[in-house]
C-alpha cells in the first residue's frame, strides 16, 4: 500500500491557472482552423488524445487487460485514443509462468497483436520486481529448493525468453520496477526480494541481459512517487544518484519511467514533478510518465462518486498538471494512464474506500480529466490560435 506524507504544498499552480482553461474557453472551433471538437467517442479523430499528442510528438497511452481488448465498445476507446498500450498484468513473471517451465504468452500476444491492429506501440512492463512472482519461485526460494545462484539463474533464463520473445516489438521495456525505498533518505531497498537474495549489482545485471536479448529495446527504470510526490523528494534524490552512477558505469539504462499514481488527499506539486522530469532528462535520459492515475474517496466502488466534491476539481487538475510538466520536457515520449477506465482500474481493489482514478467514469464517458488533457493536448499542438498581439497604445 502507497504511504505518502503530507504536504503542505498549495495547489496554485502558477502554469496550470494560465494554461488550464484556454482551450475549452475557444467558442469557436471552426473559425479558430479547428476540426469539432471535442470528441472523446471511438472512431479515427483529430482531436482523440492520441492524434493531438502526435502532432507534438508525444506518445499517449494506456494500460490495457484482457476485458478491454475482448469487450467491443471498450477496445473502441483503447484503439482510438491511445497509441501506446502497456498490459497491466499480462507480462509480469507470475502470468507468463504460472508452472515452472510451462509458458502462458496468451494476454502478452494478445496485447501486442492489438497494438499491431491498431497502430500503437508497446511498453513492456516488467522483468524485474518483488511483486506478482510466480509461486513456484516464491515457495522454492522460501523453503531452500531453489538457492541463490539458481535464481540469478533462473532471471537469466526469464529475461532472455521473454525479451527474446518479443524482440522488436517492444518500443520501451520497464526492466526493474520499485526498488527504492520510501523513506528519508531513500535508497536501494535491502529488504526487496531480489535484493536480499542477489544484492544490488542484480539490478544492472538485467539491464545488461535484457538489453542483450533486444539491443533496440529503450529500457527503463520504472518507479512511483520519484517525481516529488513524497514532499521531501528524497526518493527522486536517491534514484538520480543511483541513474547517474549506473550511466558512468556503462550500464544500458535508457529511460526512466515515473509511474505518477496520486492521490487527492496527498500534496502534488507540478513544478516539483517537472523540475524532477527535467533532472533526469539532464542525465541524457529519455523519461516517461508510465501509469498516470490520481485516486479519490468515493462512495463506493461500483458507482464511485467522489466523497469530497471538491476532489472532481483536484483529479483533472492533479493529471492536467502531470501532463503539461511532461510537455514542457522534450525528453518525454510518452504519457501512459494506468487503465483508462474506472470500470476497471485497479485503484479500488488496491486501496480501500478509494476509486474515480481514471479519464472516464465507470460506464466509459469521458470525464473532467479527459477534456482537461485534451485541452492541454490542443493548447500544446496548436497553441491559442485566436490570440493576437495586442497594439501597444
Ligand atoms: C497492478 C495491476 O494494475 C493490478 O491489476 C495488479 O493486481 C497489481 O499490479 N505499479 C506497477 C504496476 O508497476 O504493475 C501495478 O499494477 C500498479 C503499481
Amino acid at each position: 500500500m502507497r504511504r505518502r506524507s503530507l504536504l503542505a504544498m498549495g495547489a496554485a499552480g502558477g502554469a496550470a491557472a494560465v494554461l488550464g482553461t484556454g482551450a475549452s474557453a475557444l467558442a469557436s472551433p471552426a473559425a479558430a482552423g479547428l476540426a469539432v471538437r471535442p470528441s472523446a467517442n471511438p472512431g479515427t479523430s483529430p482531436t482523440s488524445l492520441r492524434a493531438l499528442a502526435a502532432k507534438i510528438g508525444l506518445r499517449f497511452g494506456t494500460a490495457l487487460i484482457p476485458q478491454d481488448i475482448e469487450t467491443p465498445a471498450w477496445a473502441a476507446i483503447a484503439a482510438s485514443q491511445f497509441s501506446v498500450v502497456t498490459p497491466g498484468n499480462g507480462m509480469k513473471w507470475q502470468i507468463v509462468e504460472p508452472t515452472q517451465g510451462v509458458y502462458d504468452w496468451s494476454q502478452a500476444d494478445q496485447l501486442v497483436a492489438f497494438a499491431r491492429a491498431n497502430g500503437q506501440l508497446v511498453r513492456g512492463h516488467t522483468l524485474l520486481w518483488h511483486n506478482q512472482l510466480p509461486t513456484w519461485l516464491t515457495t522454492g526460494v522460501a523453503n531452500g529448493t531453489i538457492t541463490n545462484a539458481q535464481l540469478k539463474q533462473l532471471l537469466h533464463n526469464h529475461i532472455q525468453v521473454e525479451v527474446s520473445r518479443y524482440r522488436g516489438r517492444i518500443w520501451q521495456w520497464d526492466v526493474a520496477n520499485e526498488f527504492f525505498l520510501d523513506a528519508n533518505p531513500s535508497g536501494i531497498d535491502p529488504n526487496n526480494f531480489w535484493i536480499s537474495h542477489l544484492g544490488p549489482d542484480i539490478i544492472p545485471q538485467a539491464f545488461r541481459w535484457a538489453h542483450a536479448a533486444d539491443p533496440g529495446a529503450l529500457l527503463f527504470y520504472n518507479d512511483y512517487n520519484i517525481t516529488g510526490e513524497d514532499g521531501t523528494n528524497a526518493k527522486s534524490d536517491a534514484v538520480y544518484a543511483w541513474l547517474k552512477q549506473m550511466l558512468s558505469e556503462g550500464v544500458p539504462i535508457m529511460g526512466v519511467g515515473s509511474q505518477g499514481h496520486l492521490d487527492t488527499q496527498y500534496g502534488f506539486s507540478p513544478q516539483l514533478f517537472q523540475q524532477d522530469l527535467e533532472r533526469y532528462a539532464s542525465l541524457g535520459l529519455k523519461v516517461a510518465i508510465t501509469e498516470a492515475d490520481v485516486r479519490t474517496f468515493v462512495n463506493n466502488a461500483t458507482d464511485q462518486v467522489p466523497t469530497d466534491h471538491l476532489a472532481v476539481f483536484a483529479q483533472p487538475y492533479e493529471f492536467s498538471g502531470m501532463l503539461k510538466a511532461a510537455l514542457a520536457v522534450p525528453q518525454v515520449i510518452s504519457f501512459t494512464i494506468w487503465g483508462f477506465t474506472d470500470a476497471d482500474s485497479w485503484v479500488p481493489g488496491t486501496f480501500a474506500g478509494e476509486g474515480y482514478a481514471t479519464i472516464y467514469d465507470v460506464n466509459q464517458q469521458p470525464k473532467p480529466a479527459y477534456y482537461e488533457l485534451q485541452a492541454d493536448l490542443e493548447l500544446g499542438a496548436f497553441g491559442a490560435p485566436r490570440r493576437v498581439p495586442t497594439p501597444m497604445p
